[in-house]
Order: C-alpha cells, then sequence, then structure tokens
C-alpha cells in the first residue's frame, strides 16, 4: 500500500474538511466515503423504495457510479446525510461499496479517504490514521449554520437532536460501526478553527510519515 491516509469521525467534526485540506497538502486523490452511502440512500428513496430494504440498498449499492458523485448537490443535504445513515446500516450494502473503496485507496501513488470505517476496515494498513470529533455541540452548530447559509430552515436543537442520533446509529451498529481504531491520533477540533484543526491534522500526519520512514 502506498501512502494512506486515514481520516474517520463523527458528522459535522470536521474530517471532510480536514481530508480535503490533507489530499490537496500532499498532492493525493480524495474519497468522501459519506458520498457514497449517501448517493445509495438517495437512490433508494427516489426509486420509492424503503430504507429499511436491504435487497433494494444493496442492489443500489452495487450499481453505484462513484465518478457521478462529487458535484451533485443533492447528495449533501440533510436528508441524504439521513438517509446515508440508515442504508450504511446493512451489511450487504458496505460489503457492495467494499472493493471501490479498497481499490482507492490501493492507487499507486497513495491516497486520502475519509469516513467511518476507514481506518479499521478500509484501510487498516494505511499509513496515518486521524479520528476527529467535536462535542456534539459545537457539531450541530456548524452542521447548522453550513445549512442555514445555503437557505435551509432547520432549528439548532433539531440539528443537536439528528446529531447525537445519527452518533448512535453509526456508533451502534453491527457492521464496520464508527470507532477510532486503536492505532488512530485523536483530534478534538472542539477548540479548533479550520486553520489550527489543519495544523494539527499535518503534525499527526508528517508523525506518521517519519514512522514510516516516508
Ligand atoms: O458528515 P456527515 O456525517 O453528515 O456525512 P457523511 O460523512 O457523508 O456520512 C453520512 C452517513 O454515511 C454517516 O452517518 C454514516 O452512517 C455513513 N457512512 C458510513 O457508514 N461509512 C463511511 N465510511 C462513511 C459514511
Amino acid at each position: 500500500m502506498g501512502f494512506v491516509i486515514a481520516v474517520d469521525g463523527p458528522a459535522a467534526s470536521g474530517k471532510g474538511t480536514i481530508a480535503g485540506r490533507l489530499a490537496r497538502e500532499y498532492g493525493l486523490p480524495h474519497l468522501d466515503t459519506g458520498l457514497l452511502y449517501r448517493a445509495v440512500g438517495l437512490k433508494v428513496l427516489e426509486a420509492g423504495g424503503s430504507l429499511d430494504d436491504a435487497e433494494a440498498a444493496q442492489a443500489a449499492a452495487r450499481g453505484l457510479d462513484a465518478r457521478t458523485l462529487s458535484d451533485d448537490l443533492r447528495l449533501t443535504t440533510g436528508e441524504a446525510g439521513e438517509a446515508a445513515s440508515r442504508v450504511a446500516g446493512h451489511p450487504g450494502v458496505r460489503a457492495a461499496l467494499l472493493t471501490l473503496q479498497q481499490d482507492f485507496a490501493a492507487q499507486a501513488g497513495g491516497a486520502v479517504l475519509d469516513g467511518r470505517d476507514i481506518g479499521t476496515v478500509i484501510a487498516p494498513d494505511a499509513t496515518a490514521k486521524l479520528f476527529v470529533t467535536a462535542t456534539p455541540e459545537v457539531r450541530a452548530s456548524r452542521r447548522w449554520k453550513q445549512l442555514t447559509a445555503r437557505g435551509d430552515a432547520i432549528a439548532l436543537e433539531d440539528m443537536l437532536a439528528d446529531i447525537r442520533r445519527r452518533d448512535e446509529r453509526d456508533a451502534g451498529r453491527g457492521a464496520a460501526p464508527m470507532v477510532q481504531a486503536h492505532d488512530a491520533a485523536l483530534l478534538d477540533t472542539t477548540d479548533l478553527g479550520i486553520e489550527a484543526a489543519f495544523d494539527a491534522a499535518r503534525r499527526i500526519v508528517e508523525a506518521a510519515r517519519a514512522r514510516h520512514g516516508l
């Protein structure tokens, strides 16, 4: 495996921004794996299916074209995030998305992936692993700012309830639950702005690179 950076953590912890900045810093391709689960959730909803229907969700996951995802704004809605976290609990969905993610991680030059199970399941041999967190209150307030800035009407208390529910579901599921890998560095961004969080992340990656002699 090349130079792989695995970034995991709960919703609105800052992991996506950190992963994107690290990818630019090191000139590596970046995969936001949450988009895969979001796309599967939306496909099921658009077909009029139920998110609890494991077969339908697995079929949607098998037919996914990952190249079309990054520009699709519908994937960034709260509804898509909620749908994602529901289909992500079906082991068949996770299995159907496994090879795609592993292939991305195995690219010759290396890669950055962010999600919930990158350091534990997708790329257990990653060069550097980060688990990015922040308190639920701070994460809710960040996500609320993001969504209201683009015109979505949502109350902050509802956002917090949503974040807590999602944390519970992601950490409590049987298939690849969200958990800090034993060898991942914890990065708590509760009191950090984007620049400070990125600096801390870069230091973690540099230390890991030095350990690997890269
Ligand atoms: O940041 P936020 O949680 O809103 O969104 P995301 O990272 O796009 O993830 C959406 C949902 O997809 C999560 O709540 C997880 O249930 C699921 N997911 C997962 O199970 N495994 C991943 N590697 C990435 C996302």
